[in-house]
């Protein structure tokens, strides 16, 4: 299980704070782009994302929240993120933005919100490097996380088991100490104010406590 840290809800000085979080043991730092538009919540500029995660030595792990997905991919591209994730609730033609983030030489990741079922993207499924699911509506940190994101993880693990499919499944919202048990299927977690509302540091080595207690002693596959 490898973590994304989120910083969404990070405290100033910005730039010190997401610099420390990236220097500990976490596998990506998570950026949450939101246009005001495609949810109602605005982040940073691509300028100010830049300027923010300046000093991030950890690979980069872009979630686009937008609209006008091209455009921010064009931006986003530039920052040589290991994933850039857009939503196929945004995105008016699927196989287009696909083959337009791989053509920029980039791993693609496609996101689905809670209300978007796997059984609508299985024909892209072949095509994608990441999957995130969203375990909360897009918008906001810390809300609580919604049970039926496991089926949804569990689905695509099966998915992937059964046709050999290539991609990573990253699960995003309301993950904490707790809920990281149930999401035994997926390979990335984003987690976002469990961590940066407590002392960094201590909250991811409990994250990864609990993970490996869990999955030494449970079949979590059949959660
Ligand atoms: C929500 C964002 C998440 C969020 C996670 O729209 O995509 O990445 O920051 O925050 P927590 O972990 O607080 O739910
Ligand atoms: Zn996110």
């Amino acid at each position: 299980m490898k973590i994304a840290a989120s910083f969404l809800d990070i405290k100033e000085p910005i730039v010190e704070e997401v610099t420390k979080l990236s220097n500990l043991d976490v596998d990506y730092i998570h950026l949450d782009v939101m246009d005001g538009i495609f949810v109602d919540n605005k982040t940073y500029s691509y300028e100010e994302f830049y300027d923010i995660t300046r000093f991030v030595t950890k690979p980069k792990d872009v979630h686009l929240m937008v609209s006008d997905v091209k455009k921010y991919i064009d931006e986003y591209s530039n920052m040589k993120p290991e994933f850039i994730t857009f939503h196929y609730e945004a995105a008016s033609e699927v196989g287009s933005v696909i083959n337009y983030i791989h053509d920029l030489g980039l791993k693609v990741g496609m996101s689905i919100k809670p209300s978007t079922d796997v059984s609508e993207i299985i024909d892209y499924l072949d095509y994608l490097d990441l999957i995130l699911v969203m375990s909360v509506e897009p918008g906001h940190g810390g809300q609580s996380f919604i049970e039926d994101s496991v089926r949804k993880i569990n689905t695509l693990k099966e998915l992937r088991d059964k046709n050999n499919y290539n991609y990573l499944i990253e699960v995003d919202g309301g993950i904490n100490d707790v809920t990281i048990q149930k999401c035994g299927n997926a390979d990335i977690c984003v987690v976002g104010s469990y961590i940066t509302k407590q002392n960094y540091e201590e909250a991811i080595k409990k994250l990864k406590n609990y993970w490996h207690i869990f999955k030494n002693n449970i079949h979590y596959r059949y959660i």
